[in-house]
């Protein structure tokens, strides 16, 4: 709390981890919290209220939230009046267990309860005490939310929350319960809203974005994503993740046919093995997804693709990773985020037989990324020379001189300053691809 020309500030201090349905809820506990006073700050030695949102996909996550509980202990010693709260998925998994293993956590708040914060925040600043909510009622998806946004010229947008797939490995439909759509007319609202308030780049998302609507049956995702490609002043329309099992021609036709829906599909394939896509429970086989991308190449000839993959998972033998490898030379997708398989208790792999050792996972996910870096410096190489559309995001981390920008196929670009500003687009040559970045100058 600091008093500034005699008034009350107070600040929060908003820890992400995770993938960006848990970047866009923060936005929406920023909003609620901003509603309430909360100024958002970063230096946690100033804030009135910390919050990690939180992420338990894998157990490096939740060994990286340890971690920070543990940091904040101290800054709670120094100040008693700190609120102290956990939101997200592992604060769905552990519930009241957190506070009972860090009694300095004032609140634990599950995914089902982002409308709730603050109420809770005024309790605890009323009374004190611990409060846990991590109820999973189903109720009407809550709306009208205030949101504040990170960036405001490139947005996320929730289109459906949790998972019905349930695959093996996977914690997430445990932690974000069944799949609920938004209306159509609220997404398409918030897109309004959004683009009224600057907004170029939309991201539409959910856990499996191809299932949107299938609760409510009022529009199906090709659907929504057409209205969303309408919104007068709209530039780019984005869209993750997509599950390979749904993905429909119908969609494809869609993405073909609009004027501002980017040409990238991130298709997580998981593996390359049919054995184990069926332990998986993905539900499609290694010909399926390739037909599938064959129709997607065939209808979108400058489509990029990218994917996800897990390398250990329980029973892969040295000839089903073979043919990941060979999958991924096949495929050549532009990238991959590679993970090694981690055990999450609650779900079926877990207790799978043939559970890989350690040493044999990271010597796999190191070939399997010498493979695929390889691809993905080759594919951006092919690109030297040309010419990219690039929305400019900000100042390069490491060179203030030099904008960071993404190309409609969502490659990373760097290049020098020039009277462009973030929230631009601008022609930028392409001078010196690399495996992670396209270096280029501005035209
Ligand atoms: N709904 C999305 C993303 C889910 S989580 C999808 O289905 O693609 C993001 C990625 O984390 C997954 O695609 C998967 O590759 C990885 N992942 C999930 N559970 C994992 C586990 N137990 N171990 C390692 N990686 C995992
Ligand atoms: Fe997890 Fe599978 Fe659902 Fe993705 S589709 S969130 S990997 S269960
Ligand atoms: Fe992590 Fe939850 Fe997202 S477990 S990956 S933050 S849905």
């Amino acid at each position: 709390m600091k008093i500034i020309d005699g008034k009350v500030h107070r600040f929060v201090e908003l820890i992400v981890y995770g993938c960006q349905m848990n970047v866009s809820d923060a936005e929406r506990m920023a909003g609620q919290l901003a509603s309430i006073g909360y100024e958002p700050t970063e230096a946690m030695g100033e804030a009135d209220l910390i919050l990690i949102n939180t992420c338990c996909v894998r157990e490096s996550a939740e060994d990286r939230v340890y971690g920070k509980i543990g940091e904040i202990k101290h800054l709670k010693e120094q100040n008693p009046a700190l609120i102290f709260g956990i939101t997200g998925c592992m604060a769905q998994k552990e519930g009241e267990a957190l506070i009972r293993r860090a009694p300095h956590i004032d609140f634990v708040l599950g995914t089902n309860k982002v409308h709730e914060l603050t109420h809770v925040v005024q309790e605890i600043e009323a009374e004190r005490g611990h409060v846990v909510d991590v109820q999973f009622a189903e109720t009407e998806l809550p709306e009208g939310m205030p949101v504040a946004r990170q960036n405001k010229f490139s947005v996320w947008v929730p289109i459906m929350y949790g998972c019905n797939n349930f695959c093996t490995y996977c914690i997430v439909p445990y932690v974000r319960g069944r799949e609920r759509s938004r209306r159509p007319e609220e997404v398409v609202a918030e897109v309004r809203e959004a683009v009224r308030q600057g907004a170029k780049e939309v991201t539409l998302l959910g856990q499996n974005v191809n299932s949107y609507g299938k609760d409510h049956k009022r529009a199906d995702f090709a659907d929504l994503l057409k209205m969303v490609d309408e919104v007068p002043g709209i530039e780019r329309v984005r869209f993750m993740t997509s599950h390979p099992k749904d993905l429909s021609d119908k969609l494809i036709e869609t993405i073909r046919a609009g004027k501002h829906i980017c040409e990238h599909i991130h298709l997580p394939v998981q593996h390359g093995s049919n054995r184990i896509l069926r332990a998986m429970h993905r539900i499609y086989t290694v010909e399926d997804y390739r037909a599938l991308v064959a129709r997607i190449r065939a209808a979108l000839p400058t489509v990029s693709l990218t994917t996800d993959l897990i390398v250990g998972f329980p029973g892969e033998t040295e000839e089903d990773f073979s043919e990941l490898l060979a999958f991924l030379r096949e495929i050549r997708y532009d990238s991959a985020y590679t993970f090694l398989y981690s055990k999450r208790s609650g779900t079926p792999a877990a207790t799978m037989d043939g559970q890989v050792p350690e040493k044999v996972k990271h010597e796999r996910l190191e070939r399997l990324m010498a493979v695929q870096d390889a691809i993905s410096r080759e594919k951006n190489e092919a690109l030297l020379g040309t010419e990219a559309e690039v929305l400019v995001e900000g100042p390069s981390k490491h060179d203030a001189a030099v904008w960071n920008g993404r190309t409609r196929t969502n490659k990373l670009v760097l290049f020098p300053h020039g009277e462009e500003q973030p929230g631009d687009l601008v022609r930028v040559k392409i001078t010196q691809p690399q495996t992670w970045v396209l270096k280029g100058e501005r035209l």
